[in-house]
C-alpha cells in the first residue's frame, strides 16, 4: 500500500519527481498556504507531511496527526514546528541544512553591501528621475572592506559569512555559546561576549535559530551598546529582533542602517514604519532563493520524507532521539 504524503504548497519539480509514484501525493496548489481547517483535515489522513515555512505545525496539528510518521521541513530553520510535541508523539522531524549555507551567506553579504553603500536608496534615486548630476557627496555610504564584522552565531552560515569577510579584509569577531578554537584558527576570527561584540563591531550579522532564548534578543538595550555608525543584518528569523525598537534606533540614527531578509510578521505589514526609512533595506525572505539551491532543498526535503516513509533513517533528523530511543511510530 502506498503511503500518503501531504505537501503544504507547490514543491519544485526537482523534489516532486522523486516522490511521484512512490507515495500518494496531495499537493497544495498555493501560492497561499492551506487554511487551518484544511491543514488539520489533510494531516489527519497523512503518513508524511512536507511543510513549507508558511505552515505552522503546532501541538494542535500534531494531535490531529493520527498516523503521521514524519514532518519534512522545506527549510533549515524549524521554528514553525513544535518539535517537542512531535517527539512526544513519536514523529520524526527533518530539515534541509548544508545545501543552503553558501547561498544564504551570499545574501547576508549582499545585504551588508546594500545597507552600507545605500543601494536601495540609490536605485530609487535613479528610477525616480532625480539623477541629473554627478556630485562628490552624492549618496555617501560606509566601507565594508577593512571594517569590523561581528557574527552572532558561528554555525554553518555564520562560518560561510566569515569566509567571505576574509576576502574583504574584514576584522572578524564572533559570539556564540562557547569559543570554537578550530574555527578561530581556520577563519582568523576572535571570540567575544555578545555585549563586547556589539560595542566593537561596524557590522553585526545574526545567524541564530529562533527559539525561546533568541526571541527578542536584539532590542533597545542591545542597540544602545552598538556604535551609532553600525549596521545590523538579519537573515535568520524576524522575531530575533524587536522590530519596533529597531525602527526607533534607525529613525533616531542611534544605528546607521539595517539590512533585513526576515521580518516579524512575514510578509511585513504594509503600514510597518520600517518601510518609511531609507536606511533600512528589506527583502522578502529570499536568503536561500537561488535556482540551484531551491532545487537542492526540494530534493533533500523530498528524500528526507521518502526515507522516513520507507522506514529508513533520513539524512537530516532534527529529533533523532525518536529513532534512537525506539519511539518512532510504527507504519
Ligand atoms: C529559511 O529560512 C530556512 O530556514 O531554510
Amino acid at each position: 500500500m502506498k503511503r500518503r504524503a501531504y505537501i503544504t504548497g507547490p514543491l519544485l519539480p526537482a523534489g516532486l519527481s522523486l516522490l511521484q509514484g512512490k507515495a500518494e501525493l496531495v499537493v497544495e496548489p498555493g501560492p497561499a498556504p492551506p487554511t487551518r481547517e484544511r491543514l488539520l483535515e489533510q494531516v489527519a489522513a497523512a503518513d508524511g507531511l512536507l511543510a513549507l515555512v508558511t505552515s505552522r505545525i503546532d501541538a494542535e496539528v500534531i494531535a490531529a496527526a493520527g498516523r503521521l510518521r514524519v514532518i519534512s521541513n522545506f527549510a533549515v530553520g524549524y521554528d514553525n514546528i513544535d518539535v517537542q510535541a512531535a517527539t512526544r508523539a513519536g514523529i520524526l522531524v527533518t530539515n534541509t541544512p548544508d545545501v543552503l549555507t553558501e547561498t544564504t551567506a551570499d545574501l547576508a553579504f549582499a545585504l551588508m553591501l546594500a545597507a552600507a553603500r545605500r543601494l536601495g536608496e540609490a536605485e530609487r534615486f535613479v528610477r525616480s528621475g532625480q539623477w541629473n548630476l554627478w556630485q562628490p557627496d552624492l549618496l555617501l555610504g560606509r566601507d565594508v572592506w577593512g571594517a569590523t564584522l561581528g557574527i552572532v552565531g558561528l554555525g554553518r552560515i555564520g562560518r560561510a559569512v566569515a569566509r567571505r569577510a576574509r576576502g574583504f579584509g574584514m576584522h572578524i569577531l564572533y559570539a556564540d555559546e562557547r569559543p570554537d578554537p578550530r574555527a578561530e584558527a581556520e577563519l582568523e576570527c576572535s571570540f567575544r561576549s555578545l555585549e563586547d561584540l556589539l560595542r566593537e563591531s561596524d557590522f553585526v550579522t545574526i545567524h541564530l535559530p529562533l527559539n525561546d532564548r533568541t526571541r527578542g534578543l536584539f532590542g533597545a538595550g542591545r542597540f544602545a551598546l552598538m556604535k551609532p555608525t553600525a549596521i545590523l543584518i538579519n537573515t535568520a528569523r524576524g522575531p530575533i529582533v524587536d522590530q519596533r525598537a529597531l525602527y526607533e534606533a534607525l529613525r533616531a540614527k542611534r544605528l546607521a542602517a539595517a539590512g533585513l531578509d526576515v521580518t516579524d510578521p512575514e510578509p511585513i505589514r504594509p503600514d510597518d514604519p520600517l518601510l518609511t526609512l531609507d536606511n533600512c533595506v528589506i527583502l522578502p525572505h529570499i536568503g536561500s532563493a537561488s535556482v540551484r539551491t531551491r532545487d537542492r532543498m526540494a530534493e533533500l526535503a523530498a528524500r528526507n520524507l521518502l526515507d522516513a516513509l520507507e522506514g529508513r533513517r533520513p539524512a537530516h533528523c532534527v529529533n533523532p532521539e525518536v529513532i534512537d530511543q525506539g519511539r518512532w511510530r510504527k507504519a
